[in-house]
């Protein structure tokens, strides 16, 4: 049976998850407080850059089951089903800001005028989904309301694919009536033999911050692994791949790189050391995870020092600005850091990035020069530095890149290039771990 739902919050998750309860069927009202988003959606533009989103968008409002409001009191009350997706950003303590989440909540207790399921899809702390409960009733004085639990696990860049074809789905409930309804929107995924947890709504919330923080240590641990490799002449890439056959370890998320970035890894790991503090549970390794995230970061710099020398007045090309490749999303891309560090050290900097150049000017201003293309980055450089992923600097003309720059430095944090061709066209070559 088709619901009615509201998704509040229409960011990354919001909209995808949006866009795809849609064309599972239900009838879908996204809302969201900037009415310059909702403008945008509603002349049929999508704000962010997410592979596969367009399409899904444009054959969903066709369809007649997918709409876009900036009249969340409104919609709220024409729902049956409400997903809160806005943001919880880190607090300068580490905490996660539950002030979106708070608004929401409000505008649902006084908006509640019948039986209504209320869905936590942002990621938030262990016992809030508890707290929106006390909330809503109190706020609205009527108890005809459930609340779940359904933390989203999509990875920017795949996210309409990881929204079909999801690795598992966790619901946390506390009603039967609740798990019918969410069992009902889902319906299409049971199809495909999706897992589903369903379990209590602070499990479902734990799960949530344990994947993340342990994707996050497996990352920090192959980077160290790598920094070890440089000291003792060791390739992390077989490492890598021999550890990836034990089924134990798995193969995924064990690539070197400059460090995590992103909108969840960051402050999903620090959100997770306060839950820690609060119940006097002490998160030691995911405390070191973070520290040994800020290192690596940092460290990229000072392997360009070390080729380099001083880097005042040095021309440095920066390719790649968002936290990875197929997204315009800078949040806390190992970027940002780099690119500071840089201008601290008083270098110049002329950056591309096919997605992010627009999310770039918002955090750089006129401090950076911002380039049309790879190769007007790389003129007259004195070193390169590829700090994304893209596909399209794995295939850099590298004969073009030699006669246009400057120097002959190429600082490759993401092991995209292959060393000896690199190094055949005259550069020197730092990657990371090998
Ligand atoms: N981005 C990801 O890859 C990802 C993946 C899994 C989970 N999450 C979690 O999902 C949540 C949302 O993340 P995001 O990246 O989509 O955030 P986002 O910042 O891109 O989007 C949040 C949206 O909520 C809107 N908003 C804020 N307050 C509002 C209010 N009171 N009423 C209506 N709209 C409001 C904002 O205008 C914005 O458009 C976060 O908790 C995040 O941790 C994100």
């Amino acid at each position: 049976m088709a619901r009615k739902i509201a998704v509040i919050g229409t960011g990354y998750v919001g909209l995808v998850s949006g866009v795809g309860l849609s064309d599972f069927g239900n009838h879908v009202t996204c809302c969201d407080i900037l009415k310059e988003k909702i403008d945008l959606l509603n002349s049929g533009k999508i704000p962010i850059y997410e592979t596969g989103l367009q399409e899904h968008f444009d054959k969903n409002v066709k369809s007649g089951r997918l709409f876009f409001t900036s009249d969340i009191e409104q919609a709220i009350c024409d729902s049956e089903v409400i997903f809160i997706g806005v943001g919880t950003p880190p607090k300068e303590n580490g905490e996660a800001d539950l002030s979106q989440v708070e608004a929401v909540v409000k505008a649902i207790g006084k908006n509640l005028n019948g039986y209504k399921v209320i869905v936590t899809k942002s990621t938030v702390p262990i016992g809030t989904n508890r707290w929106v409960k006390e909330q809503i009733a109190k706020e609205s004085g009527k108890d005809c309301f459930d609340v779940v639990s359904n933390p989203e696990f999509l990875r920017e860049g795949k996210a309409i694919q990881d929204f079909f074809h999801p690795d598992r789905v966790v619901i946390g409930y506390e009603s039967e009536k609740a798990k019918e309804i969410m069992s009902d929107i889902y319906r299409s995924l049971f199809l495909f033999e999706t897992p589903f947890i369903f379990c209590s709504l602070e499990t479902a919330e734990l799960i949530k911050y344990s994947s993340n923080a342990f994707l996050a240590t497996k990352i920090m641990f192959i980077n160290q692994i790598a920094n070890l490799c440089e000291a003792v002449g060791a390739d992390v890439h077989q490492v890598a791949k021999a550890m990836g056959k034990d089924g134990r370890i798995g193969s995924k998320f064990l690539h070197p790189g400059p460090g995590y970035g992103g909108s969840c890894f960051p402050k999903d790991t620090k959100a997770l050391v306060e839950i820690g503090k609060k119940y006097q549970v002490e998160m030691s390794l995911v405390k070191t995870v973070i520290t040994a995230n800020e290192a690596q970061k940092e460290r990229m710099v000072q392997k360009l020092e070390k080729i380099l020398g001083s880097l005042e007045n040095k021309t440095i090309a920066v390719l790649g600005l968002a936290f990875k490749m197929e997204t315009d999303d800078m949040r806390d891309s190992p970027a940002i850091v780099v690119i500071e560090n840089l201008l601290k050290k008083k270098a110049k900097v002329k950056a591309h990035d096919p997605q992010a150049m627009e999310n770039a000017r918002k955090i750089f201003g006129s401090q950076i020069v911002y380039t049309a293309n790879e190769y007007e980055a790389v003129k007259d450089a004195d070193a390169l530095v590829i700090m994304t992923e893209w596909n399209e600097y794995r295939s850099l003309d590298l004969k073009s890149v030699k006669e246009v720059m400057k120097g002959n430095i190429i600082l490759d944090t993401r092991n995209l290039l292959d060393p000896l061709t690199v190094k055949n066209f005259g550069f020197i070559y730092e990657g990371v771990g090998r």
